[in-house]
């Protein structure tokens, strides 16, 4: 019997997404661009669930564009407003723990565009002081992209701080929350947010669909990354997929933030004692972090050969580095070494945990 502990990386669909999904698939094949009936039903479908993404996070429905999935939507907001914006200046701050994808965006616009970027490290606890967020804005600061929750370690990042700071500074600030949209409750003005990427296959909905909130989009130059027929305010081309956008739209709906809330943190502190009781250690703290994601280290364990093996489905380091035998840079940057890293695994939890599947891991 498998085991699975790796809701950080992907999430199974909900019954009702699933449901939604076959129907879509069957029901609405037209092009939601076609000026006929069946086009113009869909289109209204769709219109319905960017209303319902927009009303979660306290945005118009405006301000709303449907992606592939957060690692487009970082794509879109980064290389679409730092491009579209050289004479503001080519300076962005981000941290040094974000996802490989804001990483790789940051690498592309330093050689190919001679941006210069300030890594933000986090302390060792995995946090990033907003203090030295704030204390790297320049004259020439463009952007400030720091990610709401850390993939690999779970922790909660200031983002409100950080946002206000922008604000004050009239800065964009660009959010990465694909781990902390459903999990944590966002309002984009609250937490002065001007770009936010979300995905749906992190929320029980279905893998190749996400969005993107731009603050006052159409009065904000982006550039466009994926040139089309026009299609979301002619900054993403493509014809949508109605069945996708419509799954994602049921999971939004159906997977609310007190959804078992309660019952994984309580999972949660039951894996702190079991792993402290073994002689285990915790990377990740015990506050300002998400109760979904644990990272631990086991003495004399052997990551990548338990994730590689056992029956329990974890990671080591994020999903999409783990075939890699290089070592965590997020375990790296809040100070362990290769052996640690190496004896570290992600254990993330998610709707079907439940408390028996936990304590056999212990068994
Ligand atoms: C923080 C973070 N950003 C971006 C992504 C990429 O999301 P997607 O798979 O939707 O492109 C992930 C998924 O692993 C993530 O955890």
């Amino acid at each position: 019997m498998m085991i699975y502990l790796d809701f950080a990386a992907s999430t199974p669909l909900l019954p009702s997404v699933k449901k939604e999904l076959f129907r879509a698939f069957e029901e609405e094949y037209a092009n939601p661009s076609s000026a006929h009936k069946l086009g113009r039903s869909s289109f209204e479908k769709i219109e319905e669930v960017r209303a319902l993404i927009a009303e979660s996070i306290g945005a118009y429905k405006s301000e709303i564009l449907f992606t592939s999935g957060a690692t487009e939507s970082n794509n879109l907001a980064i290389k679409g407003y730092v491009l579209a914006n050289k004479k503001k200046g080519k300076h962005i701050i981000t941290s040094s723990i974000e996802h490989k994808c804001i990483l790789s965006i940051c690498n592309f616009l330093e050689k190919e565009y001679g941006y210069e970027i300030s890594y933000i490290t986090p302390k060792k606890n995995g946090i990033i002081d907003a203090e030295e967020v704030i204390k790297a804005i320049r004259s020439d600061t463009v952007l400030v992209s720091i990610m709401h929750v850390n993939n690999e370690l779970g922790t909660i990042q200031p983002i409100e701080k950080i946002g206000q700071a922008c604000f004050e500074k009239d800065i964009k600030f660009h959010v990465d929350a694909a781990q902390s949209y459903k999990k944590i409750a966002i309002d984009v003005d609250e937490l002065n947010i001007d770009f936010l990427s979300i995905s749906a296959h992190k929320i029980y909905g279905p893998k190749g669909i996400g969005a993107l909130y731009i603050r006052d989009l159409r009065e904000t130059r982006i550039q466009a990354v994926i040139h089309g027929a026009g299609q979301e305010y002619g900054l993403r081309g493509g014809t949508l997929p109605t069945p996708l956008i419509l799954g994602f739209g049921t999971a939004v709906q159906d997977q609310t933030i007190e959804n078992s809330f309660e019952e994984v943190i309580r999972m949660n502190t039951l894996l702190r004692e079991k792993i402290l009781e073994i002689g285990g250690v915790l990377n990740t703290p015990n506050t300002n972090s998400i109760p979904h994601i644990l990272n631990i280290r086991l003495p004399e364990f052997n990551a990548s050969h338990f994730v590689a093996h056992s029956d329990f489905l974890c990671s080591q380091g994020s999903a999409c580095s783990s075939l890699n035998i290089e070592m965590s840079y997020v375990l790296r940057e809040i100070g362990l070494d290769f052996i640690s890293a190496n004896q570290s695994i992600r254990i993330s939890l998610g709707i079907n945990t439940t408390f028996t599947n936990l304590e056999l891991l212990f068994k």
